[in-house]
């Protein structure tokens, strides 16, 4: 289904066409889900307006070239003369679509522009998005941030589209490491010194027992004591890890803070650990699990996985057995339709082995993804990590984003007073920092390049703000108010569009379907290069048409009602990408 009336319309003509010509016998009978027609929008006028390569894909199936299948396809299509078109034309084995004179415009001007904001796709069916998900008495890297970004976009997409979402915290709170940590801390810590910096100095209390424990084996033996003392509910080691916890949370709560991100639940490790043992109970009465040497092991092989390792010989649970219980507890909770983890890459095998046992022990519906996504590299394209190799913490990434975001504006703005510089910078450094990873596919690697991602000339969030910033000035300068522009519509005048006009009104009736589709593929970068698209446009409107020295009266009211609903689009698209606007650049 296409919100864009014409892209409905020629999905439903291809799609007549391949079943009548299949009837008739000139294709063989094919399989094709209709909502599998992609229809593009072209700009550049020899392709028309809208276009098909459905003949390339059919190509290999029905063993003719894509020329000859396009060519049938068109002439089957012309026999029902359908309505719109002026010409459908076969190229190059594609098929494209050519609007009639002034169709657009007429449709256009019809759009009630509330219509294009509110969709609801997801009929209020509920949706958890589980993201960011840091980990206790460490610093949050710029893998975590990766996950907030996507996963927060994702978030408001999700909710923009009608869906109920829950945004879901899962710290990484509990295991081993702590047991490492509360013994590292009992030998060298000291608590008056940790509460001066505690996420740092926990950090190094935690890599000096990774280096102490090479020339003392011991040390493993005690870490693994403490852990079980923490587990049994020792109180001194509640004490500790309680502690730890609390100071980490409030150092996240800063980042959350400067982004501007919120989370409906956050509910780690180590809330689900307390439930392990009764799910092990219904593992075992259920006959999923089998003991192998000492420890608890589900067989995957009927999904062509490794065995899952759900509980150690010594009796400690594991990761997997935590998300198993967090994924029990969501399901049985809140039953949900969808549960989106936003996790990286490497822990692929780890999911397709949770949600086969999770498939194992219950009967459910509910759809699991894990929306994976790459690395994050510096400009020389390498891992984003420090000297000694560890992922470089993120308070660090983002004070370098405010220097940069600083120098900008010292160059473009240098009578600025003080404050008024750095409070943008700021604003400029998150919004990049978000934009640049979200206008990435999110299974492909970013990359750091600060130049480019503060760049006035296109590709980044400046450039999305300073166009805002450039038509918002028009507006005000008419001085007409918003509601006069808006009742543009109902005046309902004869209106020329030049070419460029055409394009910018193909944008914005192309916005529902992007929205759409970035939900369905959980991509918020077809969402942001969309915008980007969209702001090639107008600078290009910018530099060639005017506006309000247009003398024609009501030319100069559509332009400026043209401009309105380009800013609507904008400032729905930053508010779903989590991007301020700024006024002034
Ligand atoms: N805390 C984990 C990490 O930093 C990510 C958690 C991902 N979510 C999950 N349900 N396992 O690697």
């Amino acid at each position: 289904m296409f919100f864009n009336m014409f892209k409905q319309q020629i999905q439903n003509l291809v799609y007549s066409a391949l079943k009548s010509l299949a009837k008739k016998g000139v294709f063989s009978q094919i399989t094709l889900e209709k909502k599998s027609i992609e229809i593009e929008t072209q700009f550049q006028k020899e392709k028309g307006d809208y276009s098909s390569n459905i003949a390339f894909s059919l190509a290999k199936q029905l063993k003719q070239s894509p020329q000859a299948i396009a060519q049938k396809i068109q002439e089957e299509i012309l026999i029902k003369k359908p309505k719109f078109f002026k010409k459908i034309e076969e190229k190059n084995g594609f098929l494209n679509f050519f609007l009639e004179e002034n169709i657009l415009t007429s449709k256009f001007l019809k759009v009630e522009s509330e219509k294009l904001f509110s969709l609801n796709i997801g009929k209020n069916q509920k949706v958890i998005i589980e993201f960011s998900s840091p980990n206790i008495a460490k610093p949050m890297h710029v893998g975590h941030l990766r996950s907030t970004i996507i996963g927060d976009c994702l978030a408001n997409l999700f909710s923009f589209s009608g869906y109920q979402v829950i945004r879901w915290n899962y710290l990484g709170d509990w295991g081993t490491q702590f047991g490492k940590l509360i013994t590292a801390y009992k030998l060298w810590g000291k608590e008056e010194k940790i509460k001066k910096d505690p996420v740092n100095n926990l950090l190094n209390l935690y890599q000096r027992f990774h280096s102490e424990v090479k020339k003392n084996p011991q040390l493993e033996k005690m870490a693994q004591e403490e852990f079980k003392k923490l587990e049994d509910g020792d109180k001194e080691n509640t004490r500790l890890f309680q502690w730890f916890s609390k100071e980490s949370s409030k150092e996240f709560q800063k980042i959350y803070r400067l982004f501007k991100i919120k989370f409906d639940v956050i509910k780690g490790e180590s809330f689900f650990y307390q439930d392990q043992e009764k799910i092990i109970e219904e593992l075992k009465k259920k006959k999923i699990v089998q003991e192998s040497e000492g420890a608890l092991i589900i067989d995957l092989k009927e999904f062509n996985l490794p065995p899952a390792l759900i509980l150690k010989s010594d009796e400690a649970g594991l990761y997997l057995t935590r998300d198993l219980c967090a994924l029990i507890y969501r399901v049985d909770k809140y039953q949900p339709k969808m549960i989106l983890y936003v996790v990286g890459n490497e822990q692929d095998l780890h999911f397709r082995q949770l949600f086969a046992v999770f498939q194992k022990i219950r009967k459910n519906k509910v759809k699991l993804v894990h929306v994976k996504f790459g690395l994050v590299l510096n400009e020389k394209k390498e891992k984003f990590s420090t000297r000694e190799g560890e992922l470089i913490p993120l308070k660090e990434l983002i004070d370098k984003a405010i220097i940069e975001a600083l120098k900008i504006l010292n160059k473009k703005q240098p009578a600025w007073p003080k404050e008024k510089k750095q409070k943008i910078a700021e604003k400029i450094a998150i919004s990049s920092l978000k934009f640049n990873n979200l206008k990435t596919y999110r299974l492909n690697d970013i990359i750091f390049d600060w130049e480019r991602m503060m760049s006035f000339q296109g590709d980044s969030s400046v450039y999305l703000q300073y166009t805002f910033a450039r038509f918002s000035k028009i507006l005000a300068k008419s001085k007409l108010s918003r509601n006069f522009i808006k009742d543009f519509q109902k005046r309902n005048q004869k209106i020329e569009v030049n070419s460029l006009e055409k394009d910018i009104i193909k944008k914005i009736i192309d916005w529902p379907d992007i929205i759409i589709s970035s939900v369905r593929n959980y991509a918020p970068n077809i969402l942001a290069n969309y915008l980007l698209s969209l702001a090639d446009l107008l600078n290009q409107y910018y530099e060639t048409t005017p506006v309000l020295q247009e003398e024609n009266l009501e030319q100069r009211h559509f332009r400026l009602y043209l401009i309105e609903i380009c800013l609507e689009v904008f400032t729905n698209g930053f508010n779903l990408l989590g991007i301020e606007t700024l006024k002034e650049i």
